[in-house]
């Protein structure tokens, strides 16, 4: 057994999020159509697929921020549907969202103590020095207003300041829009794996499938709100009907992005 392999064996029980059938959407006709899912402790579960096909929509509805219609979402055995999310912030649940992920107007050194607001003042104090150990370029932009920052940067505090009250469970929509090909995969490498090999659970929904699918334990090709495919991050990397699913459904997008 590899240390991570060995590191995700412990904790694997403890946290775990399930999907049954998640029927949801915005208007009369769904966009998330009987979606299944389950993922846990120690694992990293990627979801691609074409623009519009309704992956943001799905983290949504599983984040009780878009309504799911039927179905069921649980985390830890626990009926989490429709659930608030600020309720999920404290079960451990932490989401970094597609766009407005941090507030501008605020300095980087805020962003995080905002993500640290279920803490006590003590408590927000610790989180902050152990997520600026995981993330050391930002103990030089702490007084910077987050509006100043290059894209890379603030996908660094995005997901940082998502850290800060260290969750269990980790919804990420696309953490590496905008990045260079070399940073998307430090971001995906170095950081997302690493957070799954500390145990705990991690949803990424990306558009660079091939980088995403690269640190995946499991994967699935979303396409019109319904699961295409699904398999280990390498049996879909190697399955030649993702490339065409992509076509079908949108935007060349199986490769990595060239920026
Ligand atoms: N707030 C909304 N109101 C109405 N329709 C919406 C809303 N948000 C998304 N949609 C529609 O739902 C469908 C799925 O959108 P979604 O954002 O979930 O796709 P996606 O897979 O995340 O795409 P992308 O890769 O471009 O981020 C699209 O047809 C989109 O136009
Ligand atoms: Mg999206």
């Amino acid at each position: 057994m590899s240390s991570a392999e060995a590191a995700a064996a412990a904790p694997q029980r403890s946290v775990s999020l399930q999907a049954e059938k998640v029927v949801a959407g915005y208007g009369e006709a769904p966009v998330v159509k009987d979606v299944s899912l389950s993922v846990g402790g120690g694992h990293v579960l990627t979801i691609v697929g074409p623009n519009g096909a309704g992956k943001s929509t799905l983290l949504k509805a599983l984040l009780g921020i878009v309504r799911v219609r039927e179905g069921r979402v649980a985390l830890n055995g626990q009926d989490i549907t429709n659930r608030p999310l600020e309720q999920l912030a404290h079960l451990g649940v932490g989401y970094v969202p597609q766009s407005e992920d941090v507030f501008d107007t605020l300095r980087v050194s805020e962003n995080l103590e905002m993500g640290g607001y279920i803490l006590t003042p003590r408590q927000r104090a610790e989180r902050k020095e152990v997520v600026l150990e995981i993330f050391p370029a930002l103990k030089n932009m702490l007084s910077r207003y987050a509006g100043t920052l290059s894209g890379g940067e603030r996908k660094m505090v995005a997901v940082a300041r998502v850290l800060m009250p260290d969750p269990t469970a980790l919804f990420l929509d696309e953490p590496t829009a905008g990045l260079s090909p070399d940073l998307t995969r430090r971001v995906l490498e170095e950081q997302v794996r690493v957070l799954a090999d500390l145990g705990k659970a991690v949803l990424i929904v990306e558009q660079k499938a091939e980088a995403a699918l690269k640190i995946a334990d499991h994967a699935m090709v979303l396409v019109t709100g319904s699961i295409a495919l699904e398999g280990t991050g390498q049996e879909v990397r190697e399955n030649p009907e993702v490339g065409e699913l992509f076509l079908g459904g949108g935007r060349r997008e199986a490769s990595p992005s060239p920026h």
